[in-house]
């Protein structure tokens, strides 16, 4: 997606060689408008796809996940990050730890907003190791649901995240690639949509 590429070479900021900070647009601050495109350019490429629901991984993937379904005329679930395994009450929740924050925790998801006929789409911003989108995974497959395919704002392909999901026998579909990080550079190369 070119303007979301147009947009990180204007205002991304190139942290390490792993870490892409796009906080004016994307992770503090959130522009809108692009987020709006970013919906519409998803929806094109998976409408009349049967999709029942978008899910998403609080908190920076629901300005986007929530565009798409918009577009999509669908619902959008929020998994969430807790702290510690609900022992009580009808929930999925998965492990997962991130390699970029070096922190872990539970993803959730509450048993009544996904049913076994659901087929879902994942939308998130980052695409590093995947872990967080192999989490999202695991909880869909646990509640007998199915996943059409897991919609990516920014992929860095330098890191095992795409190759992981695919091996995985899921669909990547990824608006803008990102192949290599450095001070003052950002390399892109073409991405999915
Ligand atoms: P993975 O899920 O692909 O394995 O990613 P990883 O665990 O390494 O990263 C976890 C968190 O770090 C995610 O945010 C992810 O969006 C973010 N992240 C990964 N790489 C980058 C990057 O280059 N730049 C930025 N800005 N973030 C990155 P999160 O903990 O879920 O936080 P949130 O912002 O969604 O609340």
């Amino acid at each position: 997606m070119k303007l979301l590429e147009e947009k990180i070479r204007q205002e991304g900021q190139a942290l390490s060689e792993t870490v892409l900070k796009v906080d004016s647009f994307v992770n503090h601050q959130v522009d809108p408008v692009l987020m709006q495109q970013i919906g519409h350019t998803f929806a094109q490429h998976y409408r009349g796809k049967g999709i029942t629901k978008v899910f998403t991984i609080e908190s920076s993937g629901i300005a986007p996940a929530l565009t798409t379904a918009l577009e999509l005329g669908v619902p959008m679930v929020i998994l969430k990050k807790q702290t510690t395994k609900v022992l009580n009450g009808d929930v999925y929740q998965t492990n997962i730890t991130s390699f970029t924050k070096g922190t872990s925790y539970e993803l959730t998801l509450s048993a009544k907003y996904i049913q076994p006929d659901d087929k879902i789409l994942i939308i998130d911003d980052f695409l590093a190791n995947g872990e967080a989108a192999s989490g999202a995974s695991r909880l869909v497959e646990e509640a007998g649901a199915s996943i059409y395919g897991i919609g990516i704002l920014i992929e860095k392909s330098f890191q095992k995240g795409r190759k992981r999901l695919e091996d995985a026998g899921y669909d990547v579909c990824s608006l803008v690639r990102i192949s290599r990080l450095g001070r003052d550079l950002i390399e892109f190369e073409e991405a999915d949509i």
